[in-house]
């Protein structure tokens, strides 16, 4: 049987029903496949569903402002992908007269689409031959063909579209790329179920005792540390409670969303030097001297490449500061809950 016809029939029996599958809606595919960058299916599912029932089509995801946007990501992470969609969105509106691109070029063109979401957003929209390659993808065929070429490198791409060209089927390259993706996450895992797999007969690394040596991964780098100290300081003003609040800027994470104050330090403070840089922070930024604190559980938050370890340190302040512009504006114990924070401080709020 050829390769496509057993992956296919394997899909029949096995494969995943998802909302967003069996559409044709580019608008719609587009969106399940950013979300699923870097969001387990369970997860994403909700946020797919939220994303389109408040955002229909394009023209409205364009006309929203990048705030109500991050609002909806918020829990998501990686709100690149939330500014990017945003971006594209009216790119698409301005550049292409409101039409969703529908070449494999022109979709890789919009902002956070890379090769892998192009490939699967032109084969389930428009039916056109782009083989998905992803982590799953490159364990299935690495294994089945014992290749071990280093993956998710540039000469790997280029090695597995190649075959994967050769073996997608050309009549329904959706139905080979949506079987391509569940049965390398679903049935070729990391530790798979060899008596239970259709290609038992013809995988190389089952045959050469390699399974559990492909695919061939280059190590990465560990992540690097940072050690955020977060002031949430406040103060009564005509009944009403108040903190301050900034919204990221520059080239650093978390772009556009909020956060308290910041104090970064290159290294972990102990008791004593967090005591008296908090005194010095408050002085210096707020014209007030303030020596009691309340001082949160360390905090730790898991990024691609950094370890952020945080801490919110408590403080009421005698009176309203003056706020310099660098550290954004008084907010309300309503308004902190309803701007988009990164989940680190959304995590913290929760205990508040
Ligand atoms: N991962 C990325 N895109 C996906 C999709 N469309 N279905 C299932 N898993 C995926």
């Amino acid at each position: 049987m050829a390769f496509s016809d057993k992956l296919e029939a394997w899909y029949n029996d096995y494969g995943r029903t998802l909302p967003w599958r069996g559409i044709d809606d580019p608008y719609r595919i587009w969106l399940s496949e950013i979300i699923l960058q870097q969001t387990r299916i369970e997860q994403g599912r909700d946020y797919w569903l939220r994303f389109v029932e408040t955002f229909p089509t394009v023209t409205d995801l364009a006309a929203a402002t990048e705030e109500q946007v991050l609002r909806l990501w918020q829990g998501l992470g990686y709100y690149s992908r939330a500014r990017n969609l945003h971006a594209a969105a009216q790119y698409i509106m301005d550049e292409c007269g409101g039409r969703f691109p529908d070449t494999y070029e022109g979709i890789l063109r919009l902002k956070g689409v890379g090769r892998y979401t192009a490939a699967a957003i032109a084969s389930f929209a428009y039916r056109l031959p782009h083989p998905v390659i992803d982590g799953n993808v490159y364990r299935f065929i690495s294994r089945l063909r014992g290749i071990s070429t280093p993956i998710a490198t540039d000469a790997a791409y280029r090695e597995f579209e190649a075959l994967l060209l050769q073996l997608i089927d050309r009549r329904r390259p959706d139905r080979f790329n949506a079987a391509l993706m569940d049965f390398g996450s679903l049935q070729c895992r990391p530790q798979p179920d060899c008596a239970a797999c259709p290609f038992a007969d013809e995988c190389e690394a089952l045959r050469t005792s390699r399974v559990d040596l492909l695919p061939v991964k280059i190590p990465k780098a560990k992540p690097k540390d940072r050690w955020f100290y977060y002031f949430n300081l406040r103060w009564h003003k005509e009944g009403d409670q108040y903190t301050l609040m900034q919204r990221r800027t520059g080239n650093d994470i978390w772009r556009g969303l909020w956060e308290f104050p910041l104090l970064e330090t290159d290294h972990e403070l102990n008791h004593e030097e967090l005591h008296a840089a908090a005194i010095a922070f408050i002085e210096k930024n707020f014209q007030f001297s303030v020596f009691n604190f309340q001082l949160s559980p360390p905090y730790t938050h898991q990024l691609t490449h950094r370890t952020i370890h945080a801490r919110f340190i408590q403080a009421e302040l005698p009176a309203e500061p003056v706020v310099l512009p660098t550290f954004g504006a008084a907010v309300t114990r309503s308004q902190m809950k309803s701007v988009p924070v990164p989940r680190l401080i959304d995590r913290y709020l929760q205990t508040l």
